[in-house]
């Protein structure tokens, strides 16, 4: 009988630590697979952006980074914008990747995308174009 109940009690025992492994082996494999994604956040430093870049790319986490990512072509609720003016046309549009076309972009808005033409002023207009052409 003594027997019985300690068999049955170390039997729990192990089964608990069994979905303990279970649990920590899935939970490693998610961490594994999502690291990739997780990209640490480089300073402006250490992307050597100059004053004007830095002002840009303050701008853009405040309007454009809920949207697109800026370093990585992968798309968000707009398309990201890694390497935007390294080609001739606009990925989605297939617009000329010219400041002009894409501060128009970016004062009138396309679709899903609104307009900052009453958010931002000439100058901040020029930091972000400044700070895109690092993209
Ligand atoms: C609410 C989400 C949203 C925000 C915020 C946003 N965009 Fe967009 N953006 C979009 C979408 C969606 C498109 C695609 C429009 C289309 O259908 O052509 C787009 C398109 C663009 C394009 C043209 C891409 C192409 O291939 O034609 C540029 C450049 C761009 N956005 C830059 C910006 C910048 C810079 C900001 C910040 C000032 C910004 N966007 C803010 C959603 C957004």
């Amino acid at each position: 009988m003594i027997k019985a109940i300690d068999s049955q009690r170390c039997h729990s025992f192990s089964d608990r630590w069994h979905s303990i492994t279970v649990f920590l082996a899935a939970f490693l494999a998610l961490a594994a697979l999502t690291a990739c994604d997780i990209e640490r956040r480089k300073s402006d430093a250490e992307l050597g952006l100059n004053p004007q870049q830095i002002s840009g790319r303050k701008l853009y986490d405040n309007y454009c980074d809920r949207c697109h990512r800026p370093y990585s072509t992968k798309g968000e609720k707009g398309p990201g914008l890694k390497g935007i003016f390294q080609h001739p046309y606009l990925p989605m549009s297939g617009l000329p990747a010219n400041d002009e076309r894409v501060s128009e972009i970016i004062r009138y808005g396309r679709h899903e995308m609104p307009g900052y033409s009453q958010t931002l002023d000439a100058q901040g207009m020029q930091d972000l174009l400044a700070y895109l052409h690092t993209l």
